[in-house]
């Protein structure tokens, strides 16, 4: 199929013989004026515009600043058009984007030429942006798979290391539904908004899974311990939140951006600090514990005492949770944090029922 060349020239004369040396190779349509030229562009998209530059009513370089600022034409290649040959006008023409540069009258051969090899460029360049497309496709695309792999081998490592208390292996994927749950309801809430952006929010949730990870460290005489804990063995308990940093440190501290690791650290190291400053491992007090862990405490707490633990059986009916909890409001949880937990009782349960 033949290229198409939209001609824009006032000069009748030019008109014709534009399409005597073009009209074998290609498909002319000519305009008379810029008006007419934009009123085809409306509904047509030529290979390449032959420009003249001195006419009536809007000049080519006025119609060349309209083509430019529309998206349907703005990747035209343009030839200007002109009788006139001073350096400044052909500077001109290629500061306002034209291709190139063609001097009445017509030397059929350089027009020939100079048309074919702007075509050509510009199929060039139309392939180039097509494979760059196709490649950032790729690459976006093979990013999110792997993304989705690393996520699955947490979410799996993670299910590993809670299977060993006997759990039921829900923890993992329920804490990180109450974590998002939570910040989700705080945002829409108004509160923290400086800090719950969407980036964090996702960051929250992907991190949240990892933040028990050091109990692997911690010996299956404790963990699996039906009773209550001796003073010594719940100091060593208490050390599965400075093993899950070193360990997060150790397995992505090299690959993921500094951001994301700051806040599995901070989930997994400060997610058992309370309130009133008597939590472990720092006895951090009130909003020096990071958001995160504070977000991360809520949903841990709820979840622990709704599972059966090898320690304890599950807690019922679900309100009796919630009035346990609250009487860590203010001194083991976030007041804030509590409450619009509390608040989301309804949501819960429907969760919790499917
Ligand atoms: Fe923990």
């Amino acid at each position: 199929m033949k290229n198409v060349i939209l001609v824009v020239d006032d000069d009748k004369t030019n008109l014709s013989l534009a399409q005597r040396i073009l009209g074998s190779q290609y498909r002319i349509a000519a305009s008379n004026s810029g008006t007419a030229a934009l009123k085809y562009l409306e509904t047509h998209r030529p290979d390449l515009i032959l420009l003249d530059i001195n006419m009536p009513e809007m000049n080519g370089f006025e119609m060349m600043e309209k083509l430019r600022s529309d998206v349907h034409t703005e990747s035209i290649p343009v030839i200007f058009l002109t009788a006139d040959s001073l350096a400044e006008t052909e500077i001109k023409c290629f500061q306002m984007g034209a291709m190139d540069f063609v001097t009445k009258p017509f030397v059929p051969d350089i027009l020939l030429s100079r048309v074919s090899k702007t075509i050509e460029l510009d199929q060039y360049r139309h392939k180039l942006e097509t494979m760059v497309d196709i490649q950032a496709r790729k690459i976006t695309e093979d990013a999110l798979r792997l993304g989705r792999i690393q996520d699955s081998v947490i979410i799996g490592m993670a299910n590993l290391i809670e299977s060993r208390d006997g759990s039921t292996g829900k923890h993992v994927k329920n804490t990180q539904t109450y974590v998002r749950m939570i910040a989700t309801e705080l945002l829409s809430r108004g509160y923290f908004t400086q800090e719950l952006t969407p980036t964090y929010i996702e960051n929250l949730c992907k991190a949240a899974p990892l933040h028990d990870v050091g109990k692997i460290k911690i010996p299956d005489a404790i963990l699996q311990k039906p009773g209550k804990l001796t003073a010594e063995e719940f100091e060593t308990m208490k050390l599965h939140t400075t093993h899950s940093r070193k360990i997060i440190q150790t397995i992505i501290g090299d690959i993921e951006d500094a951001h994301y690791v700051r806040l599995v650290e901070d989930i997994a190291l400060y997610h058992h600090e309370r309130w009133d400053g008597t939590g472990y491992p720092a006895g951090l007090t009130e909003t020096n514990i990071p958001l995160s862990a504070r977000i991360m405490a809520v949903a841990d707490v709820f979840d622990a005492l709704y599972e059966e633990r090898c320690y304890k059986p599950p807690v019922r009916p679900i309100e009796r949770i919630m009035q346990i909890m609250s009487e860590g409001r203010g001194t083991q949880f976030d007041p804030v944090i509590l409450d619009v937990f509390v608040d989301m009782l309804p949501q819960l349960k429907q969760i919790l029922e499917k």
